[in-house]
């Protein structure tokens, strides 16, 4: 039994850590080359606080994005002699970046129990963002499942017998490894991290379609994200997590969690619109109040954040559509809207919103499918 009291064994589809170390592999390969796309991903219930091991503390919920996307490619090539350690180079759009080495550095790590070949290859990983650099757009979801798609076409090689529900499992198992929310950028439209009683195969080990049903009002929904502020984060979500740690409120946020995706997934099927804006916009000012909360604390908001956000309650309550906000560990603003309500809503960003953005900037996304291998 876990602490919420059910019994997590009865549901025997979900895997364990061990499922997802390798046999010896059936195959050789010397050399190659890979390339994933693979899209960001915008949390409606908020994963925020976690255990050892990635484990998060709550579930969670999030739309896959469509445009915002890393593309990577990895180049492998055997080692001439074995060596004890992992050897890789990184290029970040076209230029050679070092300081994201340590991260790699880390998650290779972390994966290669999982991944035993690992210190066989020399590996060139070389990635690009369809979105501004820098724009406060977390790149960790996208890039690192994009990372770990690579890794596992390599692991598909040595295995060629492995079957594709495995693959996009372990893909998902290997990127929560890199950082949580990317084990939800695999699939789309709606992926749940962390096991949730009522929700078939969810798991706290990797993320799951959300396969219930889906009212037609959420198909395609649109995401426009407002960049308030591209500076750098204030915060790392590493240590934003840990700020969960003895929380005073830690334990009931992550109940809430539960319940928020209780009440979700009764939303999808009914398809109300009222009823959704009121889970999300609570997760994502929950999230800031965890924040504002916390020791140390941080207040992540910038004054146009909540001058979007007011002007986002005077429009619904003026034009009665469904507009709302949701936030992440930042001050950009995810605008969320049913594809039919797009026309007013992008007439409304362009004239009453896009001044709040830095430079004008925002950028029109909406739900996608998940990854895609491009070579
Ligand atoms: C606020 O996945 O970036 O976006 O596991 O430490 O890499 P790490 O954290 P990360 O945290 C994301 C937090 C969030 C909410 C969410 O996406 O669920």
């Amino acid at each position: 039994m876990n602490g919420f009291g059910f019994n997590r064994k009865i549901y025997i589809c979900v895997m364990t850590e061990k499922d997802f170390l390798p046999k010896p592999y059936p195959a050789a390969v010397a050399q190659g080359e890979v390339t994933w796309q693979s899209p960001s991903n915008i949390a409606l219930v908020k994963y925020w606080g976690k255990l050892d091991h990635q484990i998060p503390a709550n579930p969670s919920i999030s739309f896959t994005l469509d445009s915002c996307r890393t593309t990577t490619t990895l180049k492998y090539s055997k080692k001439e002699k074995h060596s004890d350690n992992f050897e890789f180079e990184l290029y970040f759009e076209g230029e050679k970046k070092d300081s994201f080495r340590p991260k790699i550095q880390k998650f290779l790590e972390r994966v290669e129990p999982y991944l035993p070949f690992l210190k066989d290859y020399k590996f060139i990983i070389d990635t690009s963002n369809s979105f501004p650099h820098s724009s406060g757009i977390a790149s960790s979801a996208s890039g690192m499942s994009a990372l770990a798609l690579c890794l596992m076409s390599i692991e598909k090689q040595l295995d060629p017998e492995m079957d594709d529900k495995y693959f996009t499992r372990k893909s998902s198992f290997l990127a929560r490894l890199g950082s949580g929310s990317a084990c939800r950028s695999i699939e789309g439209e709606l992926v749940v991290w962390g096991f949730q009683r009522n929700i078939y195969g969810s798991s706290d080990l990797y993320g799951v379609q959300f396969r219930d049903e889906v009212h037609e009002n959420f198909r395609n929904y649109r995401d426009t994200i407002l960049l308030v502020d591209k500076g750098e984060k204030q915060v790392s979500s590493t240590v934003g997590h840990e700020l969960m740690n003895g929380h005073p409120f830690a334990e009931r946020r992550f109940q809430q969690a539960h319940e928020n995706l209780d009440r979700l997934k009764k939303i999808f099927r009914s398809g109300d619109l009222s009823e959704f804006i009121k889970v999300v916009e609570s997760e994502a000012l929950t999230l800031h109040a965890m924040m504002m909360t916390s020791q140390p604390y941080f207040l992540l908001m910038k004054p146009n954040t909540l001058e979007i956000i007011n002007r986002i309650f005077k429009f619904r309550e003026e034009s009665g559509l469904h507009l709302c906000f949701t936030l992440d560990a930042g001050a950009n603003v995810h605008l969320l809207y049913p594809e039919k309500e797009e026309k007013e809503t992008s007439e409304f960003i362009e004239a009453s919103l896009k001044q709040y953005c830095q430079n004008g900037q925002f950028i029109h996304d909406g739900v996608g499918s998940g990854a895609s291998k491009l070579a």
